[in-house]
């Protein structure tokens, strides 16, 4: 790791005694959220407080991401809204951090119409962090710092966002060039964390009271495959297991060309792994997986899918779909529809397929029109509702562990909680509950969630 402290008192002594607020807005996937987490852990050390309002902040900063058109547009409209808010401000530094800028096109763009920005930041130089704000307070124009810092992962202080649930991320980066996605060119090849880090990190959550501890990684299941086969993901798994103490360990996200017999045989045998797995299938069609280059045939998806339900009928799966890959024929997407119907996921996070550049896909023909793939879209939400609410129905009768949430949206006095199965589960309970286990008598089931009765907390 870098080492910044000298830097980092420098910015303390320059910001002086007066409290200075800093807005720290992440996008996308939950290892963003994690990252955004540390950069918040470094202002702090500068001696920044945090707000929620972009009005109020001396310092903003947009962890972005770049999976999706759609996410790049809402930041650049973000930015382009906070031209006003820095005419008003002058003194205010806004710097942009995350998977947008790690591109140099968008960093260029940036610098070039988005005057307002001072610093951009990529995805692994949040140790770039105090030279780049320092220059910033000094009074710098624009800087911009987007190499891969390979030391990234071992930055200590976060700011984490709940006291009881936290976010461990494992592994960096992906190997896997699926052809739609960015992720590779944006985050860089895997580097698995040291056992021991994890292990050490985990050991600290649990003994500062978090229950939920969840296991990040592009693709955790290929965790440790630069480690010299010192460990895998399922020694992992069981290593954490060990650690006493009332807590859960979901992981995310899982890919299907790894997700071995060890690794579904141990999810059973660990007592505090989560009962459910995410395992992304992206498309039904075999054809569209090649051309996807997810190298697994939609065979060797359902053999997965039959040896957990072979073992356990009614585990919760859950997967990310794409509808819409270039040139995707209608039969191909009938295929999609069957698998979803024949598989019954709990869950599935359907996107439209968008077109990245640099991505071997963004040039690949394709000649369906976004009518279809709208059309297309709504009908997969359509069956995916029908398939939830019956599927959900397995649960009525029986008692499920739930930890506490929120407090639910629309119904005063009523909680909101997550079972092992990743089931939203409602139920009448006092606040007091948030952050703890209960046992919940599931009562009915709707198409996004079950509502129980609260036997005991
Ligand atoms: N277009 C649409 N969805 C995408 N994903 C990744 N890249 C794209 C893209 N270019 C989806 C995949 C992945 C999830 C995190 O985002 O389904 O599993
Ligand atoms: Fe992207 Fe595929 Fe890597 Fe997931 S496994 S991050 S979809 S390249």
């Amino acid at each position: 790791m870098n080492d910044n402290t000298a830097l980092i008192s420098e910015i303390k002594s320059l910001l002086g005694d007066s409290e200075h607020k800093a807005y720290v807005r992440s996008f996308g996937c939950q290892l963003n959220v994690s990252d955004g987490e540390k950069i918040k852990g470094q202002l702090k050390k500068m001696g920044y407080t945090f707000t929620e309002s972009e009005a109020e902040a001396d310092l903003i900063i947009l962890n972005t991401c770049a999976v999706r058109e759609s996410a790049e547009d809402r930041v650049f409209g973000i930015v382009g809204s906070m031209k006003k808010l820095k005419e008003q401000k002058p003194s205010l530094i806004i710097g942009i951090a995350g998977c947008m800028t790690a591109q140099s096109h968008v960093a260029d763009k940036i610098k070039q119409s988005y005057t307002q920005v001072d610093f951009v930041l990529g995805t692994s130089a949040i140790n770039a962090l105090p030279k780049l704000l320092l220059e910033a307070l000094k009074g710098a124009k624009f800087s911009a710092d987007i190499t891969e810092y390979d030391d990234f992962s071992e930055v200590a202080e976060q700011v984490r966002d709940s006291s009881f649930k936290a976010s461990v991320p494992i592994m960096f980066g992906c190997n896997n060039f699926c052809t739609y996605c960015i992720v590779p060119y944006v985050r860089g090849r895997e580097r698995s964390r040291r056992p021991e880090d994890i292990i050490a990190e985990v050991r600290g959550l649990v003994a500062d009271g978090y229950k939920e501890i969840m296991l990040l990684g592009q693709n955790v299941n290929s965790y440790g495959n630069d480690l010299d086969g010192e460990m895998s993901f399922p020694k992992l798994l069981r290593e954490l297991n060990s650690i006493e103490g009332d807590f859960i360990i979901r992981f995310m996200s899982s890919h299907p060309k790894d997700a071995s017999k060890e690794l579904i045989d141990t999810i059973f045998e660990c007592e505090k792994v989560a009962k459910h797995l995410h395992l992304p299938v992206q498309s039904g069609s075999s054809e569209v997986l090649r051309r996807m280059n997810r190298r697994y045939s939609i065979e060797k998806y359902l053999e997965i899918v039959d040896y957990i339900r072979g073992k356990d009928p009614d585990f919760s799966l859950t997967t990310d779909i794409i509808v819409g890959f270039p040139n995707e024929t209608d039969e191909e997407f009938r295929e999609t529809i069957n698998i979803v119907k024949s598989v019954t996921f709990d869950n599935i996070y359907s996107f439209i397929y968008s077109r990245r550049s640099g991505t071997k896909a963004a040039e690949m023909p394709d000649s369906t029109s976004d009518e279809v793939k709208s059309r297309r879209m709504r009908e997969l939400l359509e069956v995916q509702r029908e398939v939830s609410s019956e599927h959900y129905k397995r649960f009525i009768g029986r008692t499920m562990r739930v930890l506490v949430d929120d407090t639910a949206k629309k119904r005063d006095g009523w909680l909101t909680g997550k079972s092992s199965e990743f089931i939203i589960v409602e139920f009448e309970g006092d606040e007091s509950l948030i952050g703890r286990f209960v046992n919940i008598k599931v009562t009915d089931a709707m198409n996004w969630a079950v509502v129980g009765e609260l036997i005991s907390g």
